[in-house]
């Protein structure tokens, strides 16, 4: 879909110290190039980095989220961060349900759907991540598990452009499996019909990312699937040869 620009994100989780910053200052430096014009970025380095990376890209058109948020604005929430403070950080978008929250920090779709329109509220665009276990796609789940999470994650006030959904089945996340590319579509195909029965034109518009095991080796392959806009990398992220090589297969 002509409609919908390529989008790769890097999701760094709990790594990067500042002496990691040269590696996204070589993200952003690249992207200056025909990147920019054909393929979105985003990186989600860890809060602690959020302000110094807002500021090297200021301008240059990387996006720059972070990993989660509470979903009130502001309160007693010791160690918590509202989506208001990601945004005064510099942040334009944010994770929300990565299946390391739901699974660690018992994240329900409730929550998840909190957290997503927090998002909103702040301007922040929303990557709302969902994606069955091997427990759920052994049983023959993974389709229903993967409809129930959407249907209780993604706010109504969802739009094309302020949410990005990200499909991530567990047992590809940093094991080196993944799905074959027509498990991918399959799967993809089912998000887009469930995002149109619900948004209609928005829900056509709305980007579909896959995640799990994106390497430079596997992506143009995974990419080329149908309805799939992009991808979140995590691993693959960390390192900025990788991240553009896997970057430069969306174009
Ligand atoms: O959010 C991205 C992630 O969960 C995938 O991780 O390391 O398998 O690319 P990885």
């Amino acid at each position: 879909n002509a409609a919908r620009k390529p989008l790769i994100a890097g999701n760094w989780k709990m790594n990067g110290l500042g002496a990691s910053a040269p590696e996204f200052v070589r993200i952003v430096g690249a992207y200056q190039g025909s990147l920019k014009n054909v393929v979105d970025i985003m990186v989600f380095p860890p809060a602690t980095l959020l302000t110094s990376f807002a500021t090297s890209t200021r301008g240059a058109g990387v996006i720059v989220g972070a990993q989660d948020c509470h979903p009130a604005p502001s309160g007693a929430h010791t160690g918590d961060i509202s989506a208001e403070m990601i945004a005064d950080a510099g942040g334009k978008a944010v994770i929300v349900g990565h299946s390391e929250r739901r699974a660690e920090h018992g994240e329900t779709d409730a929550i998840v759907r909190a957290k997503a329109e927090a998002a909103l509220r702040a301007g922040l665009v929303a990557v709302i991540c969902v994606g069955e276990t091997e427990e759920d796609r052994d049983a023959g789940k993974a389709f229903e598990v993967v409809e129930r999470q959407l249907e209780g994650s993604v706010p109504n006030a969802a739009r094309a452009k302020t949410v990005v959904v990200a499909y991530e089945p567990v047992w590809a996340i940093g094991t080196g499996v993944t799905p074959t590319v027509e498990e991918v579509a399959e799967m993809h195909g089912r998000i887009r019909r469930a995002l149109q029965a619900r948004f209609g034109a928005e829900g056509e518009g709305m980007r579909i990312l896959y995640g799990g095991s994106v390497k430079p080796d596997n992506a143009a392959e995974l990419l080329r699937a149908g309805n799939v806009d992009g991808a979140l990398v995590g691993g693959a992220s960390l390192k900025a040869d990788d991240f553009l090589a896997i970057a430069q297969a969306a174009r």
